[in-house]
């Protein structure tokens, strides 16, 4: 069958979510769009909806090749991609391996300081109260997924680090930490959502220079070269 985009049931922060022809997919507009503080500010990033449905479709596939079940189907246009259409969980997991961020500013670490073993933490999908941190108890309690769904998803996010820790490492960059979601496809656990550098943090190994969304969130400037710049790193194919 061919398929066919129909009509915009989502608009997220960054991308925008289409129903299709077939119920058990969806077409995903990545634009360009660029929000930090829980959407309270947002800017337009030439080229950044291009960069990130690329960098997103690259990753995606490394996932799936290394036996990690993804949404990814197809990447259609520049900006939009087929993926199957999941129940979204609505959990982001976060897997951390040095110091940074909302992490930094709760325990007062020094930022970079190596978390050993990786750490995990779950936040509640929630824009309005800021995406609080919660934990397996209360997402089993209030119904978002079950303890075995909850555990898959621990196992697959920490593998999803090993996995990219190692991608990232060999084009001289350190993966600090990144966030994932995931939904339920026919009972199964999936990978969804997206992989770029808008939801995680990479650095460079030897300046520890900043390339990923906190250029934006901290205005340093070149955010979109930032991006490129690790795509061309691990071997994303931009053009
Ligand atoms: P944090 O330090 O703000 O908790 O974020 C940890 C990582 O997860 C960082 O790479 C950003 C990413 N993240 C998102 O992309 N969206 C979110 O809503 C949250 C909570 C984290």
């Amino acid at each position: 069958m061919q398929i066919e985009k129909q009509k915009l049931i989502y608009k997220g922060k960054a991308k925008s979510v289409y129903e299709t022809n077939d119920a058990d997919y969806l077409i995903l507009h990545f634009r360009d769009d660029t929000s930090a503080f829980n959407g309270e500010r947002v800017e337009q990033l030439g080229r950044k909806g291009q960069v990130n449905n690329r960098f997103n479709a690259f990753i995606m596939q490394k996932l799936d090749a290394a036996g990690i079940e993804t949404h990814f189907e197809q990447q259609l246009s520049d900006d939009e991609v087929l993926v199957k259409r999941l129940q979204m969980i609505p959990v982001e997991c976060v897997v951390r391996n040095f110091a940074a961020g909302s992490l930094v500013r709760r325990l007062g670490l020094e930022e970079g300081q190596a978390l050993t073993p990786p750490t995990y933490e779950l936040f509640f999908k929630d824009d309005a109260l800021g995406d609080p941190m919660v934990n397996e108890s209360l997402s089993i309690s209030l119904g978002w997924a079950t303890a075995e769904q909850l555990a898959q998803m621990q196992a697959l996010s920490y593998q999803v680090n090993d996995i990219l820790k190692k991608l990232f490492d060999e084009g001289g960059l350190m993966l600090v930490d990144f966030k994932l979601e995931f939904g339920v496809y026919h009972d199964r656990i999936v990978l969804g959502d997206e992989f770029s550098p808008d939801g995680c943090r990479i650095w460079d190994k030897d300046t520890k220079k900043k390339l990923d969304k906190d250029r934006f969130r901290q205005s340093l400037g070149d955010v979109i070269e930032s991006y490129e710049e690790v795509a061309q790193r691990i071997g994303v194919p931009l053009n």
